[in-house]
């Protein structure tokens, strides 16, 4: 099966019939690789420091946080909102429903999940699913910044409002957030917002919009 086959699969699987093909060039598969001692030492106090936290409420309703997965030195970072309930059960980010369309949004674009970092702004599950307090956003997201800062990712990928405004510091709307380019913080690393699957699950004719931002993401990380 060809790069164009597969990626048809791939799309077929998060639900899209047809798309115009593109011609992209094909993702570089560099392999993770080992860190050094110190950044190894400071990914381990992070983790500890997630691991045991008790700066918010959430601490109390929670099974385990959930730290994040994936390649330390990953081109691409992808950010979601704050785990589930088998998220919290499992202490891994995205691995319910919406985590298997979230494979398959990444294997549309050429990933296998082990290639890419995913994170959430919130490490710990709001209980009932609800949405994340402003407080709860303030007090973890340190530790996301904290992430980036090590990963030091190419591009990052912004799935849904919460995580969208958190990164970009903005009220605005995710409607109004799609279909640009921005810029985390005050680096030059690109941001592109997309939305999360969970809404795509529960919204799917909006997933051809998602698969134009991943093109756009694709574009931009050339
Ligand atoms: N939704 C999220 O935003 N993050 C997860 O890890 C799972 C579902």
């Amino acid at each position: 099966m060809n790069l164009s086959q597969r990626r048809q699969l791939y799309l077929q699987r998060m639900g899209i019939q047809s798309w115009s093909e593109r011609h992209l060039s094909p993702v570089d598969h560099t392999e993770g690789q080992r860190l050094p001692q110190s950044e190894e030492s400071e990914w381990g106090s992070l983790e500890n420091q997630v691991l045991s936290c008790l700066q918010c409420p959430l601490n109390t309703n929670r099974k385990q946080p959930v730290f994040g997965v994936g390649d330390k030195s990953a081109d691409w970072l992808f950010v979601g909102e704050a785990p589930g309930a088998e998220e919290d059960r499992l202490g891994l980010p995205f691995v319910g429903r919406a985590g298997k369309l979230l494979d398959a949004m990444l294997l549309a674009i050429g990933f296998e999940r082990n290639e890419v970092y995913i994170a959430n702004v919130l490490k710990c599950r709001p209980p009932g699913n609800r949405d994340p307090m402003g407080e709860e956003v303030t007090r973890c997201l340190p530790f996301l910044f904290h992430q980036i800062a090590l990963i030091k990712p190419k591009i990052i990928i912004a799935m849904g409002r919460f995580a969208a405004q958190a990164l970009l510091e903005t009220n605005l709307p995710i409607s109004q957030l799609r279909g640009h380019v921005h810029h985390y913080g005050d680096s030059s690393v690109p941001l592109v917002v997309t939305y999360h699957p969970a809404y795509l699950l529960r919204s799917p004719g909006e997933k051809r919009k998602a698969w134009q931002d991943l093109l756009l993401a694709l574009e931009e990380s050339k």
